[in-house]
């Protein structure tokens, strides 16, 4: 890698992602945090320095590099892999709902397959327009921002316990513009929210258990553990929300609850809880959906 930095040969856009392409397969680094393959992760870094949209037109691939453009993309490259920084913890920027958020390691890099259902706006789960939702967890905020977007006349709550991670909430209503919409709360589950309710409750909440933990690759180690750990069996969080989320949700009240790889574990903990679980595109699992009544009707299950 050294070598490679000293003594940049490539010269176009092309060239320079094929080297990364071909640099990242190489290292074999991990990919799970906004790109699937090495060539998409090349793409992100090299966008990123060229300032670049997402969807830049192909006929870029052409283009030559000055010297400068590709030392600084040789510079990501090389911390990529040998640090294994996830690429948005690298650029400061990640992508969800097709929407910019800023990024660092006091948040978790955004990558809910919750996107979808905000996409879909909660189709068919909320009859009517959600007015008051709130994003429970939120990390960098992208859940309930993105929920402002997709439902333009709600009042939306972004609560987290971590102060560290509200502050890069707060940094993306800003940059949002969405100040008088969007609120960020800090709360430990709904202790900071006592006597509101919601018509829609969304989150996605620390749900690893300790054997994924301990077997993650290096890029998660980058990631805060506060937002990926929830004991043993990684329900800790869940089952303290199960118990709690009837109390704020409004008539007709919806819950979405992101789980991932748990939904085993909290099928066999809540075995007469019909929780709906949701198909996604891209082939995702682990997250359900509960009603108010649902979740009245099975209250006891969850002390
Ligand atoms: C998996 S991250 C999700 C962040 C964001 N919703 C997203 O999808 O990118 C979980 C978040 O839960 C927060 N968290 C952990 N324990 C919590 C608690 N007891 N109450 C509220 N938030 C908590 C963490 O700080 C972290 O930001």
């Amino acid at each position: 890698m050294t070598d490679l930095l000293d003594n940049p040969e490539t010269t176009t856009v092309e060239a320079m992602l094929v080297r990364g392409e071909k640099l990242f397969n190489e290292a074999q680094i991990y990919f799970g945090h906004g790109t699937t393959n090495a060539w998409d992760e090349a793409v992100y870094l090299l966008s990123h320095v060229l300032d670049l949209p997402p969807d830049a037109d192909r006929s870029l691939l052409g283009h030559p590099l000055s010297a400068t453009q590709q030392s600084a993309v040789l510079a990501l490259y090389k911390r990529r892999i040998e640090e294994r920084i996830p690429a948005p913890y690298l650029t400061g920027r990640a992508w969800f709902c097709g929407l910019p958020f800023t990024v660092d390691q006091r948040v978790i890099i955004p990558r809910s397959p919750i996107a979808e259902l905000v996409f879909n706006r909660f189709y068919p789960w909320c009859d009517q327009e959600p007015q008051r939702i709130l994003d429970l967890c939120c990390g960098s905020g992208c859940i309930g921002i993105a929920c402002a977007y997709a439902f333009e006349a709600s009042d939306v709550v972004v609560s987290d316990i971590s102060p560290e991670a509200l502050s890069i909430a707060q940094l993306n209503i800003a940059e949002h513009e969405l100040d008088s919409r969007v609120r960020a709360v800090q709360s430990d589950l709904f202790a900071g929210l006592a006597g509101e309710t919601f018509d829609l409750i969304v989150s996605n909440p620390p749900y690893v258990d300790a054997r994924d933990l301990a077997e993650m690759p290096d890029e998660y180690q980058h990631e805060p553990e506060l937002a990926l750990a929830s004991g043993d069996d990684g329900l800790d969080f869940t089952r303290r929300l199960l118990r709690e989320a009837l109390e704020y949700l409004g008539e007709a009240g919806v819950l979405v609850v992101e789980v991932g790889n748990s939904w085993v574990a909290l099928e066999k903990a809540f075995p007469k809880v019909p929780f709906l679980w949701l198909e996604f595109s891209e082939g995702d699992a682990g997250v359900f959906v509960l009603t108010k009544e649902q979740l009245s009707e099975h209250r006891e299950s969850f002390f």
